[in-house]
Order: structure tokens, then C-alpha cells, then sequence
């Protein structure tokens, strides 16, 4: 089968597209025909080499840990999937290898759920890692509800646009970061936007005198830090940050999505009754993904990139 494929560290340039063994179903796995993969940022910073100090890295790798397919084989153990069913998945194992961007993948069944039935192959593909983190930061980390005012940094980018429709659909108030040339964007979205970087506090202050009751940082600098300041009083420790464990010396949660059915199911249910997915700007090739990586390299993607792998 087709993939993509890196064997040193690098930039784009060091992916290329080859033929490649077809992967092995262990027995609590099933194998996905991929039909489109999402491209997220944690796919060039692990071929960038900057995660591996976190993982055990297998050379050569295929990039990618999101999918979108049918499900082509299901292992002996496996009760809850059967041949033809659509599915999503965040394949993360605990090591990295044999990822998404490729024709055919082995998915662990605790990685994947079914698709929603609402959406095309290249939106399905947006849900997993995008939808996860920021399910996982608003749900279970900073449990957001009715009368929070939710301050989401990043707001136009995968993990953001997600973010501010679900902190929306819980009841919350968002307060969202973005460039000028994002903010109707973010309107769309639900969020009043305001501009990141130096001064972001004073720009927030006037929206939220009393103070904003939970906080969702996704570069960790020094706007995790101004935004500590933004919180009430009585929300201390109400801070969820994707990038900087450092947050956990203010009482707050560092958060790295992890794979779940019951939480993908949980999704589904939000986008089959409403919850729109990010806009997707650009869609490729799965042999174009370098060129995906030099575009989600940029850090100003709004919504995501997809790679479409098969038609079916
Ligand atoms: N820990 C985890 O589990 C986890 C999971 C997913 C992502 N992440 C991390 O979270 C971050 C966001 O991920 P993503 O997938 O949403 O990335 P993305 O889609 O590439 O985000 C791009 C967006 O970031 C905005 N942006 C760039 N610099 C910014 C800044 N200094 N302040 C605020 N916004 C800024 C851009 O807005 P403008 O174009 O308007 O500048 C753009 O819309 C990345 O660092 C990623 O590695 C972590």
C-alpha cells in the first residue's frame, strides 16, 4: 500500500510518498480503508524531532494520527465494529511508527468510534484530535457550564474553532484569540474576538471586568501568564494549557487528549445535533502532505487541513 513516509527528522522535505507493507491486525484492532486523514501540528513536531523525548520513535515512520474510513477487517476479539461501518479514530499508541497518513491503518478499538452520520469523509476527519483536545479541556478538565466566561486562545485554529462551539453549546461565554483578519471568523463561531499578543489583557479587561471564570491556553508563553492574571478570584486554578506543563504550578491542568470512544461517541452526538466542525481551508493529496506541513507550519491555518486519501 501507499504512504507517507519519513526516515530522518526534518522538515517537509523529508516526507515522501512510498509503498509500504500493509499494517498487522492484532486481535483488538480493526483495519481502516482510510478515505481522508486530518493534518494537525503535532504531526511536523514529531517529524521535527520535537517529541522525542516524550515517545519512542521507529524509523522509517508514517506520520499522522487521525483518520477517516471504512472499517475493512476486524480483529478476533472485536465485537463492537464490523465490516463497512464508517469510523473516526485518534490512532495514538504509545509509540510512533506506523500512523494515518497511508491507505490502509490498524486501529485499536479504543481509539476510534463511528463517524457522524451528518458529515463528508474530509470533515469527519477534523473531529479526532481537534474535537478530543478541546472536548477533554472544556469537559473533564475545566468542566465549563452555564455562566462561564471562557477565555479560548488560538480560537480560529482546529483545537479553537472546536473550542468555542462547544464552550457555546455548554452555555459558556467565550472570549477568543485570534489575528484582525480572523475575527468575523470567530464571530461565526460565537466568540468576541480579540487580537493576541503584547497587551492582551488590557484588550480583555473591558469585555470582562470582573474577570473570566476559565482560561484554554494553546502556546503557553507569556500569553499563559497574562492570562492567569484575567482570572476571577474564585476561578484560581481554572487554566487548561496544551503546551506548557508548567501550568500545573498554578493549580491548573496540562492537558494531552487521549484516545476515547466514549468521548468521540459524546462528539458524535454534539455534531449530529448541531455542533458545526471547523472550516476546512485547504484540502490535498495525501501525496501533497509536505505541502500540508509547510502550511500548518506557518501557525496561521484557520479552522484545518485535510488530506484526502481515497474516494472509495
Ligand atoms: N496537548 C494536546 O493534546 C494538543 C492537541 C492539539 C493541539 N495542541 C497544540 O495546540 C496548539 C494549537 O493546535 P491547533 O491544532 O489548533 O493548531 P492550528 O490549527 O495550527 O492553529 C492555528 C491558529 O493559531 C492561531 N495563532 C497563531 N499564533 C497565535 C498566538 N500567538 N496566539 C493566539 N493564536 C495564535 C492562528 O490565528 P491567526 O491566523 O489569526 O494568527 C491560527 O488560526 C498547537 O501548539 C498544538 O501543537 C496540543
Amino acid at each position: 500500500m501507499k504512504a507517507i513516509v519519513y526516515r530522518r527528522y526534518g522538515g517537509p522535505e523529508v516526507l515522501g510518498m512510498e509503498d509500504v507493507p500493509e499494517p498487522k491486525l492484532g486481535p483488538e484492532s480493526v483495519l481502516i480503508d482510510v478515505r481522508a486523514v486530518s493534518v494537525n501540528p503535532v504531526d511536523w513536531q514529531t517529524a521535527s524531532g520535537d517529541l522525542d523525548g516524550r515517545f519512542d520513535v521507529h524509523f522509517p515512520v508514517i506520520p499522522g494520527w487521525d483518520v477517516a474510513g471504512v472499517v475493512a477487517e476486524v480483529g478476533p476479539t472485536v465485537t463492537g465494529f464490523a465490516v463497512g461501518d464508517e469510523v473516526i479514530g485518534y490512532v495514538r499508541e504509545d509509540s510512533i511508527g506506523r500512523g494515518t497518513y497511508a491507505e490502509r491503518v490498524a486501529a485499536p478499538v479504543r481509539t476510534i468510534a463511528r463517524k457522524p452520520v451528518n458529515l463528508s469523509w474530509e470533515q469527519a476527519a477534523t473531529v479526532p484530535i481537534a474535537g478530543l483536545t478541546a472536548y477533554q479541556s472544556l469537559v473533564h478538565a475545566l468542566r465549563v457550564e452555564a455562566g462561564d466566561t471562557v477565555l479560548v486562545q488560538a480560537a480560529a485554529g482546529g483545537v479553537g474553532s472546536f473550542a468555542v462551539r462547544i464552550a457555546v453549546a455548554l452555555g459558556a461565554r467565550v472570549i477568543g484569540t485570534a489575528s484582525a483578519r480572523n475575527h468575523d471568523y470567530l464571530r461565526s463561531l460565537g466568540a468576541e474576538p480579540v487580537t493576541y499578543g503584547p497587551g492582551l489583557a488590557e484588550r480583555v479587561r473591558p469585555l470582562a471586568p470582573a474577570g473570566v471564570t476559565a482560561v484554554m491556553d494553546m502556546y503557553g508563553g507569556e500569553e499563559l501568564v497574562s492570562s492567569l492574571g484575567l482570572l476571577r478570584e474564585d476561578a484560581r486554578g481554572r487554566v487548561v494549557s496544551l503546551t506548557n506543563d508548567g501550568v500545573l504550578e498554578h493549580g491548573g491542568t496540562f492537558v494531552f487528549a487521549r484516545p476515547s470512544t466514549e468521548d468521540l461517541d459524546e462528539l458524535r452526538r454534539m455534531i449530529e445535533s448541531g455542533l458545526a466542525v471547523p472550516e476546512i481551508t485547504t484540502v490535498l493529496d495525501l501525496s501533497e502532505a509536505a505541502e500540508a506541513f509547510r502550511l500548518s507550519r506557518t501557525g496561521h491555518v484557520r479552522g484545518k487541513i485535510v488530506l484526502r486519501v481515497s474516494a472509495g
